[in-house]
C-alpha cells in the first residue's frame, strides 16, 4: 500500500485529469536518490490515456506510463516523501506545491496540449514529409526533439521565441523544432553553408506553408541573425559546433543544445601530462582523450558563462556513435573561469574554438608513425 501523505496537489491533479484541463506535472527538489526530476504529460496508448512520466537521471531519461486512475495516489506517494516540490500546470491555474504549502499562479498556457500518441519509436513527431527516411537518423531527430521540448518548458521564453539550428543540412531537426513550436508563433531559422541545401529546404517549407520557418545560407560564425532565445546544432562538423556554442553564449540564448560531430582542433595540441603520458603515447587513447577534452572544455566554457549544463547520451550508440548531447540552460550566474584555465594548462591546450574563436592555425601534425617488424605501429 502506498503511504498517504498530506499532498493537496493530488486532488487538483485528479480534477484536472478528469475535466481535461491538465497541461503538465513537474516534480523537483529530490529528497535523495538519483532521479533529479520527473516530468509528466498526457499520452494516448491503445489501452487508453496515460500519464507519461519521464524520470530524469544525471545522464539519461527513463519513461514510465501510468494509468490516469493511479496518478493521484502515485503523486501522494512522491511528494513530499521523495520530492519536495511539484508543479501542476492546468489551463486554469498553475499550482506550486512546496512541502505542504500550495500556491496558485497564473497559468502558463490556457490551451490544453494535444495528447500525443505513442508510436513506440517515433513518439514526438508523427510522420511528417520532412522527416528522414533512414531509421537511425529518424531516431536521432525524434529523441533530440523530445529532449528539446522538455528543456524548452524550463525556459522562460517570450511568446514567439527565436531559435536557430546551426549547420542544419537538409533541415530535419529545424523542421522538427518548428513543428513543436509552431503554435507559439516561433521563428525558427536553419543556418547552412551549402546554398543548394538551403534552397531545397526553403522550397519544402513553402510547400507546406510553414509560417515562421526559414533557411539562410552562411557560416555559423558570421551569418546575420536576430537575437536568439534558443540555439541547437546536430552534428555540426568539427569547430562548427564550437562556433554555434560561442554564438549562443554571445547572444545569451536561454537554451543551447549541441550534439557534437568530429573533433580536430584539440588533437594536435594535446600534451602528454603525467601520469597520463604512457597511456597517451597510444594513438587511439590520445584520440579518445582529445575528444573527451574537446567536449569537456565545451562544458566548462558554458558553465563559466553562466549555464547549467548536462551531458547525456541522447540515443543509443547503435543509432550513431556521435551520441553525446550537451544541453545548457542559462542561469545568468557566472561559473568558475579558473577551471577552464586550469584544464587548458594541464593538457597544454593553447586554443579552443568556443573560448578563443576560430581564427587560429594549428601546430604541424605529429610525424608519421613507423611500423615495427611484427607489423604493430611503434607509437612511443
Ligand atoms: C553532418 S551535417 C549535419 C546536418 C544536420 N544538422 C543533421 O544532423 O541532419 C553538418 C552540416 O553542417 C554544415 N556546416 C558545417 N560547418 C558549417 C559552418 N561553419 N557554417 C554553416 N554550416 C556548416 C555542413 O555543410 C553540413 O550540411
Amino acid at each position: 500500500m502506498p503511504s498517504r501523505s498530506n499532498n493537496p496537489l493530488a486532488d487538483k491533479l485528479a480534477a484536472s485529469l478528469a475535466d481535461g484541463t491538465f497541461v503538465r506535472l513537474v516534480l523537483s527538489s529530490p529528497v535523495g536518490g538519483e532521479v533529479e526530476k520527473i516530468i509528466g504529460r498526457l499520452i494516448a496508448l491503445k489501452s487508453g490515456r496515460h500519464l507519461s512520466l519521464t524520470y530524469r537521471y544525471p545522464t539519461r531519461d527513463v519513461t514510465k506510463n501510468l494509468p490516469l486512475a493511479d496518478a493521484p495516489a502515485w503523486l501522494r506517494n512522491q511528494v513530499p516523501r521523495t520530492f519536495r516540490s511539484a508543479l501542476l500546470g492546468t489551463t486554469r491555474a498553475d499550482w506550486q506545491l512546496h512541502d505542504t504549502r500550495l500556491v496558485r499562479h497564473k497559468p502558463l498556457t490556457t490551451e490544453p496540449p494535444a495528447c500525443s500518441h505513442d508510436h513506440s519509436r517515433h513518439r514526438v513527431l508523427g510522420n511528417a514529409p520532412w522527416l528522414p527516411a533512414h531509421p537511425d537518423k529518424r531516431r536521432q531527430i525524434d529523441r533530440y526533439a523530445e529532449i528539446f521540448s522538455h528543456l524548452a518548458q524550463e525556459c522562460r521564453w517570450p511568446a514567439a521565441p527565436v531559435i536557430a539550428d546551426m549547420g542544419c543540412g537538409k533541415g530535419y531537426l529545424t523542421f522538427a523544432v518548428w513543428h513543436l513550436l509552431r503554435d507559439r508563433g516561433a521563428r525558427v531559422i536553419g543556418v547552412e553553408q551549402r546554398p543548394e541545401l538551403v534552397a531545397a529546404a526553403n522550397q519544402l517549407a513553402q510547400q507546406i506553408s510553414a509560417t515562421g520557418l526559414e533557411f539562410v545560407p552562411g557560416t555559423i560564425a558570421n551569418v546575420e541573425l536576430p537575437t536568439l532565445d534558443g540555439l541547437i546544432a546536430l552534428h555540426a562538423c568539427d569547430t562548427a559546433t564550437d562556433d554555434a556554442i560561442r554564438r549562443g553564449i554571445t547572444q545569451k540564448a536561454q537554451l543551447i543544445i549541441v550534439a557534437p560531430c568530429c573533433h580536430r582542433q584539440i588533437r594536435p595540441q594535446l600534451g602528454k601530462p603525467e601520469p597520463l603520458a604512457p597511456v597517451l603515447a597510444h594513438r587511439l587513447m590520445a584520440e579518445r582523450m582529445a575528444e573527451w577534452a574537446t567536449d569537456g572544455l565545451r562544458i566548462l566554457a558554458l558553465e563559466a558563462e553562466g549555464y547549467r549544463v548536462k551531458a547525456i547520451e541522447f540515443v543509443a550508440s547503435e543509432h550513431t556513435p556521435k551520441n553525446l548531447m550537451i544541453a545548457a540552460i542559462r542561469t545568468g550566474k557566472p561559473g568558475n573561469g579558473e577551471q577552464v584555465a586550469a584544464f587548458k594548462k594541464f593538457f597544454g591546450i593553447q586554443h579552443h574554438a568556443v573560448l578563443d574563436g576560430d581564427d587560429w592555425t594549428p601546430p604541424a601534425p605529429e610525424t608519421t608513425k613507423r611500423h615495427s617488424s611484427h607489423g604493430m605501429p611503434n607509437e612511443r
